[in-house]
């Protein structure tokens, strides 16, 4: 087994730009993309999917580089990125979690994907700051695997500039192979994740420094159940929560995100994922060491920086919900369906444009399902009949076997959005639809 210690040398994030770079000799962090548009509100990046040539531990990468380039902006900036596909097959990119314009959104039911060879712009205002997540929307299941991905991240200045701003993207090796990247699941094999791309990750940072950590779940079908001493959650899918808060430990299916605030003192920390499946939440075995943050000089901790949390409640359940969404299939017969359709042959549903509509979901299958819908938030309104502890905007979330959400979701953003499992796998065996704004 590899093991790979990295230190980041250079570690405060540059206050001389708005993109606050965090700068390294030899960096766990993600390569930065680098703006090619001197407006302060435009941000232009160049990136090329491509083969890898030698192989190594991905087969595909944006500038060859994995994970690809971390895209920073302001929220309210323009994002232009150029993409070129030097790839043999097609491909598109998908800006997972953003409310773009339909027809900037990757998908492919309605126009054509991007043809080896051929380049597109995509071009669209970033309306909400959070951590979003980049990657094709066309043979996702092995481009995705094969490392295509990236972080997005839209900053808000009115938000504390950490000293370490990183984005930490998690991945499973192998999960094209039977059995593989199965996280303890069917007892073939033990998942080993990597942190952008590394196994056995460490990020190096001095005491006295707070870290902003922003983790984002790449992987085809693991999903992490994360533990640290005092860990506290700060921001999820779509921004900063109403308030932090200190859960015991955080679920992350695929296509999730949320941020951490680590107030690094003279302790080392440890960052694990504990055993979960998608075949039934806990399993059995120990946990595994994802990301140690090592303190290279040690420091009192520095107290919780002042975040603008909005605060805010969780918003009244009607009654009723306008769409159900009704999870099912099996392994067994690679057969995933909601509402016993299968994509594309499903029925589109519609939701009035400027309207909030009611969504449940239930999930009626032995698996569990992370349920992402694209283009539109959505407020988490009960779990289980119950309301949430807190407030969230989201626009993934996991749902355990036999839950049922209700979500309160704001048709802003007029389109044909798909709606389906990120669980890559059961999305392309078809739990797929799409939800209607108009
Ligand atoms: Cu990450 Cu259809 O999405
Ligand atoms: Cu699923």
């Amino acid at each position: 087994m590899r093991h790979v210690t990295l230190l980041l040398l250079a570690l405060v994030a540059c206050r001389e730009t708005s993109h606050r770079i965090v700068t390294a000799a030899r960096p766990i962090a993600p390569v930065e993309a680098t703006d090619l548009d001197p407006a302060a509100d435009v941000v232009r990046v160049a990136l090329t999917a491509s083969r890898l040539a030698d192989g190594g531990d991905f087969l595909y990468a944006y500038n060859a580089t994995n994970p690809g380039p971390t895209i920073r902006a302001n929220v309210g900036d323009t994002l232009i990125v150029e993409l070129t596909n030097d790839l043999a097959t097609a491909t598109t990119i998908h800006w997972h979690g953003v409310a773009v314009p339909f027809d900037m959104d990757g998908v492919t039911w309605m126009r054509d994907p991007i043809a080896p060879g051929a380049t597109f712009t995509y071009r669209f205002e970033l309306p909400t700051a959070g951590t979003f997540f980049y990657h094709p929307h066309f043979d996702t299941e092995s481009q995705v695997e094969g490392g295509l991905y990236g972080a997005l991240v839209v900053h808000d200045p009115a938000e504390p500039t950490p000293d370490v701003d990183i984005v930490l993207i998690a991945d499973l090796a192998d999960e094209l192979q039977p059995g593989g990247g199965q996280p303890h699941g069917h007892g073939r094999r033990v998942a080993k994740w990597r942190i952008n791309g590394i196994e056995d990750a460490e990020l190096s940072v001095p005491g006295g420094s707070t870290v902003r950590a922003r983790f984002v779940n790449a992987s085809n079908v693991g999903i992490l159940a994360l533990r640290a001493p005092g860990l506290l959650q700060i921001a999820s899918d779509q921004g900063l929560l109403p308030a932090a808060v200190s859960p015991e430990r955080l679920i992350l299916g695929p296509g999730d995100r949320a941020d951490l605030e680590l107030s690094i003192g003279a302790e080392d920390l440890t960052i694990q994922t504990e055993p979960y499946s998608l075949n039934g939440g806990d399993q059995w075995g120990d946990a595994i060491d994802l990301l140690r943050v090592v303190v290279d000089t040690p420091a009192p901790a520095p107290a919780p920086l002042a975040w603008p949390f909005p605060g805010g409640v969780v918003s009244d359940d009607p009654g009723y919900a306008d769409i159900v969404y009704a999870l099912a299939g099996s392994d067994r017969s690679r057969t995933w369906m909601i509402n016993g359709e299968r994509f594309p042959n499903v029925t589109i549903e519609s939701i009035t444009l400027g309207e909030v509509a009611y969504v449940d979901v239930v999930n009626l299958s032995p698996s569990e399902h992370p349920f992402h819908i694209h283009g539109l938030a959505f407020e988490v309104l009960t779990v289980n009949g119950a309301p949430p502890a807190y407030r969230t905007v989201e626009d993934t979330i996991e749902l355990g076997i036999r839950d049922r959400v209700r979500l309160r979701v704001d048709a802003d953003n007029p389109g044909d959005w798909m709606t389906h499992c990120h669980i890559l796998p059961h999305a392309g065996d078809g739990m797929m639809t799409v939800l209607r704004v108009e």
